[in-house]
């Protein structure tokens, strides 16, 4: 082999090797800049020797040339679906059909039950052969899919050559995994965001949105798509042996494919069924939308022996969540003005439950998705809540449109007093109020500057903010500082205890951290992780306004839309002029208390995994935050987890630390071990 090949394999597989660190484990060992230069000295490698390119050569993963169409795949095992459980005495008829099946020579007592979540996305099936991924297809109808292998290259957690973990594992001849392709719900969210203000399609739900992307012509449109995967089942393997459907998630890990974390294997069946209701408590609380759980039988052999029926195996069942779809009428369309002055359509609903939550409101997108889907006042609508996605209109189910109905009609201005004319921005289908004095806008700036992942004003809830901006006692942010104990007792239901206490908590605020501060003033795209970014680059608050594009742009994490979108906040005259109010009030504007050298160090060689609700962070912050003083977050608790970060509702994380005695801390002793040395 030549030098240079060589080094090319090198470089793949220690890229790879790196890729599985960061998007299976969530455990990276190196810097995202280390990364990057492995990957564009490979880069440089092939381009000088183009011959030398492989389809699973990580370069590979940014998207092919596209395609006309899909071509089509027979699979060589077909695809089955599934039968539906909707309670706990369906999942038990389905035991009792599997005991009467049972052959002699099994005893019931041995039957073991394997547990998994119902990931709603799509089933794809992936061929590897001598380690090399060459094939995947999507389930189609069964039995022939179509050929989407350079789509699921783009996802990163695919690993395209195996073993990509460095296991002494030599790769199988040949192995089909099957699995599902999704798209995490924060990912999701802020895809659908980021659509939203380029003027591009919105997707209903995470499902359709990955099986738009995975279904692309273009693979360049999917790598750009946050999709992930999670592989449940080996169709076939030759060169390997596994007899148990545990040993085939086991044995898929080690080849360096993502399994799900939350798994149970049992011969309970009351703990298949106990586990199962845990889930469903939880489901929002995943980052990917659950529609169920699958209960399989373990054992390879008594699967096989208790075969298929139709196309849906009798060995496995899908216990389906309760729906999170229901119809209720749509009272009234109404618009929302957003901090930033973007204007926003939203649904007044008649009260409905939806898995457990009565949801009164919808959002509707934008003016342009609520023209096409032509839904209208008075229609009856069906509205979907899945997970941590705000609930939504599907659509109207026009059968039941009253006959006196008219299409909804976009406002021309601003819902407040001062009728602002609406205006839009290049291409974005977003319209904006830009009227700087915008009460609407205002209200909505005074509730974030004042929420919780921002300055963390204790008692001073929205109520009060429309109050105080409708009073004119306070005309942007920083007037919060210069309110008076007279003007708040002159307010409806301000007696003097609750005043002092507003009082006390706006003192207080003075001395939150830099960063927030920064968060508080709701520069668009600036939320708390890209504040944390910041106050590591800029001193100071002047440093940061008067820092250039460019300067922005060359900071980690910061791209040219945020860098362009600060920029444009600080050269406003409005928002200079409160940055001078926030200062002559004593609000803390500088970086000064925790020189950045010191801070990184403190928790340097510590493993961290976060869980639950914590009382001000949101796990993100939790995580930025420790990272930025040195720590290490991973994913998932293991020997070499140092420290659990628990809120409320911890769920298996918790009881698995509890499990391999690893220290759980809250929020309050991290904050103590970040203060300890500096
Ligand atoms: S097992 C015969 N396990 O559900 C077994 N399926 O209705 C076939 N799905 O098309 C699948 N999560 O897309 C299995 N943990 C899981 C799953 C799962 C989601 C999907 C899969 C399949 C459908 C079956």
């Amino acid at each position: 082999m030549s030098d240079i090949q060589e080094k090319v394999d090198q470089l793949r597989d220690e890229l790879n090797h790196h890729l599985y660190r960061y998007h299976t484990l969530d455990d990276p060992i190196i810097s995202d800049v280390e990364y990057d230069k492995l990957f564009h000295e490979l880069r440089q490698i092939e381009e000088n020797h183009p011959e030398l390119i492989t389809p699973d050569s990580p370069t590979q993963r940014v998207g092919s040339e596209p395609l006309d169409s899909f071509e089509k795949v027979t699979h060589l095992l077909p695809m089955t679906s599934l039968g539906n459980a909707f309670d706990d005495a369906d999942a038990q008829n389905w035991l009792d059909r599997v005991i009467r099946r049972l052959p002699d020579w099994y005893d019931v007592n041995d039957i073991e039950f394997v547990v998994e979540p119902k990931i709603d996305g799509l089933a794809v099936a992936m061929v590897y052969e001598n380690g090399t991924l060459v094939q995947a297809a999507t389930r189609g109808n069964g039995r022939i899919g179509e050929n989407v292998t350079a789509n699921i290259r783009t996802i990163n957690v695919v690993p395209l050559r195996i073993p990509a973990e460095k296991e002494k594992l030599s790769p199988p001849e040949r192995i089909e995994i099957r699995g599902e392709v999704y798209m995490p719900l924060n990912a999701f969210n802020a895809f659908n965001q980021q659509q939203l203000q380029k003027g591009e399609r919105v997707y209903a739900n995470p499902r359709n949105s990955a099986a738009g992307s995975l279904r692309q012509l273009d693979s360049k449109i999917t790598a750009q798509r946050p999709l992930s995967f999670f592989a449940y089942a080996i169709g076939y393997v030759e060169g390997a042996e596994v007899r148990t459907h545990g040993d085939a998630l086991d044995y898929m890990q080690a080849l360096g494919h993502p399994i799900n974390s939350d798994i149970l294997r049992t011969k309970d069946f009351d703990e298949v069924l106990s586990f199962i209701h845990q889930w469903m408590e939880k489901r929002d609380q995943l980052d990917y939308d659950a529609d169920g759980a699958v209960i399989k039988i373990n054992d390879l052999t008594l699967q096989k022996y208790l075969g298929v029926v139709g196309n849906t195996p009798r060995w496995a069942i899908a216990y389906k969540f309760p729906a999170q779809e229901a119809t209720t009428k749509l009272l009234n369309i109404e618009v929302n003005v957003g901090r930033t002055g973007q204007v926003t359509p939203y649904a007044v609903l008649e009260p409905v439950n939806i898995g457990g939550v009565t949801v009164r409101q919808a959002t509707l997108h934008n003016f342009e998705d609520l023209a096409k889907k032509d839904i209208r006042k008075n229609d009856t609508v069906i509205i979907k809540r899945a997970g941590d996605v705000i609930p939504q209109v599907v659509k109207p189910i026009l059968d039941l449109r009253p006959d006196d109905s008219s299409p909804y009609a976009p406002p021309k201005q601003c819902p407040c007093e001062h009728q602002t004319p609406l205006v839009q921005f290049g291409e974005e289908v977003a319209w904006f109020c830009t009227n700087a004095l915008c009460p609407a806008q205002l209200i909505r700036q005074i509730e974030y500057f004042v929420s919780r992942p921002a300055m963390n004003i204790d008692g001073f809830g929205s109520k009060i903010g429309e109050q105080v901006a409708k009073a004119s006692l306070v005309q942007d942010i920083a007037d919060i500082y210069f309110l008076t104990r007279e003007q708040l007792l002159a307010l409806e239901g301000f007696a003097e205890k609750k005043a002092d206490k507003i009082l006390e908590a706006i003192e207080a605020s003075k001395q939150q951290p830099f960063d927030r501060v920064i968060t508080g003033l709701g520069i668009r795209y600036v939320g708390s992780v890209v504040s944390l970014f910041l106050v590591q680059a800029f001193s100071d608050i002047f440093a940061l306004q008067k820092a250039t594009q460019a300067e922005l742009e060359s900071i980690d994490g910061i791209g040219p839309r945020i860098a362009e979108s600060i920029v444009e906040w600080f050269s406003q005259a409005t928002n200079q002029a409160v940055i001078l109010k926030l200062q002559k009030a004593g609000v803390t504007l500088t970086q000064s208390t925790q020189p950045t050298e010191n801070q990184s160090q403190v928790l340097a060689g510590l493993t961290f995994v976060v869980t639950g609700t914590l009382p001000t962070l949101s796990r993100s912050e939790a995580k930025a935050l420790i990272k930025q003083h040195g720590g290490k977050v991973t994913g998932s608790v293991s020997k070499k987890t140092n420290y659990l970060l628990a809120g409320e509702k911890a769920g298996s994380k918790l009881t698995k630390a509890q499990s391999l005695n690893i220290s759980v801390i809250d929020e309050e002793i991290l904050n103590t071990l970040i203060t300890k040395d500096s």
